[in-house]
């Protein structure tokens, strides 16, 4: 029997409910497990399976699956009912987002060794570090100047992450800020398109261009179409430290690139924006902000954008240079998804 459940109200947010299940490491590395199990899908088609059924099959002896089960239960993605299984409704609803939970699983597990394995080249020096990280050895955009077919797959790895986490983040700015105001959008370091998806479907009179290194525009290319959007989305290879900011756009957004670079660089980007606007254009920022380890959660799930922690910066360096480029009119917006985000707008 299908399981039918009244539709429920959405908001932009929801995808929050995948938070707690990716806290703890182990329980996060065992859920992860079910999942490539295949657990988790004999579990979400059926109400209340035995547990020796669920278990039947799969690679993992009886106290391995007694571990795993346990574990679940202790997350609350499923509950343990004497000698039956069956999984939390929290969790069912988690499972909405699942191309999300399985996107921090895999990069988690990824970089995990980077935290666990080599902590003090972490905190002695960043270039030390990179040299041998697993995460900056994924994001080379070294790599993204000559479209060949392995520099494709590369880059569609990690592609793969920011795409996903993209996908639940933009939705949240387009409430934050009057897209509707303007005709023609350019997102700088734009990606697969993926930014420029969410705010096209939700604003049906935007056009968007997104302008990224060659491999990535190729590549995003491919994903524009697939989301049939490719009449509204437009892709323009470039190198933004070297070439100009191409004009005719009202609106350029920037959403999760200027933390990559150093102090200078990210200035130079600003002034080639403010450059690039007519009179009464806007400059979108949206990306998160320098985050205190103290106060903050620091869950298993974002070791991927936890691994950038010397990058993120506090709002008052871009409100600074914004008016130093000759921007008026900035403001900030502090949002908290799972860790805080700024939006930070600006008009020439
Ligand atoms: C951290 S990713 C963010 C991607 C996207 N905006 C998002 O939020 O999903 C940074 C982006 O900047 C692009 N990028 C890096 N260096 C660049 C350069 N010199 N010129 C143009 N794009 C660049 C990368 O290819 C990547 O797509």
């Amino acid at each position: 029997m299908p399981i039918l459940r009244p539709i429920q109200h959405m908001t932009t947010t929801d995808f929050l409910i995948i938070e707690p299940f990716l806290h703890d490491a182990l329980e996060a590395r065992t859920l992860q497990a079910a999942f490539e199990l295949g657990i988790i899908d004999a579990l979400e088609s059926s109400a209340d399976v035995p547990v020796s059924q669920v278990l039947r099959g799969r690679s993992c002896d009886a106290a391995g699956g007694k571990f795993l089960l346990q574990v679940l239960a202790r997350s609350g993605a499923v509950q343990l009912d004497g000698a039956s299984v069956q999984i939390t409704e929290t969790f069912r609803a988690a499972l909405r987002f699942r191309d999300l939970l399985l996107t921090k699983l895999q990069f988690s597990e990824l970089v995990a060794a980077d935290f666990f394995n080599r902590m003090p080249q972490l905190l002695s020096s960043s270039e030390e570090f990179m040299e041998t990280s697993k995460l900056f050895e994924l994001f080379d955009y070294g790599r993204c100047f000559e479209i060949t077919p392995q520099n494709c797959l590369k880059a569609a790895r990690w592609m793969k992450l920011t795409t996903t986490l993209t996908r639940y983040e933009a939705p949240v700015c387009v409430e934050h800020f009057d897209f509707s105001a303007h005709q023609k959008m350019l997102d700088l370091g734009g990606n697969s398109g993926e930014f420029a998806i969410q705010v096209c479907r939700r604003i049906p009179s935007l056009q968007a261009c997104v302008a990224d290194l060659p491999v990535v525009c190729h590549v995003g290319a491919r994903h524009v179409a697939e989301q049939q959007m490719s009449d509204r989305i437009q892709f323009r290879p470039l190198n933004f430290t070297q070439d100009s900011i191409p004009d005719g756009h009202d609106l350029i957004t920037c959403k999760s690139v200027l933390h990559d670079w150093p102090d200078e660089y990210a200035t130079h980007i600003i002034g080639s924006v403010f450059n690039a606007l007519p009179v009464g254009g806007r400059f979108l920022i949206f990306e998160r902000q320098q985050w205190d380890f103290q106060t903050e959660p620091t869950p298993y799930g974002s070791l991927p954008v936890m691994l950038f922690f010397r990058s993120y910066r506090k709002p008052e360096f871009y409100t600074s240079s914004l008016e130093a480029a000759g921007f008026r009119g900035v403001t900030v917006q502090t949002i908290c998804l799972d860790l805080p985000f700024m939006l930070i707008s600006a008009t020439k």
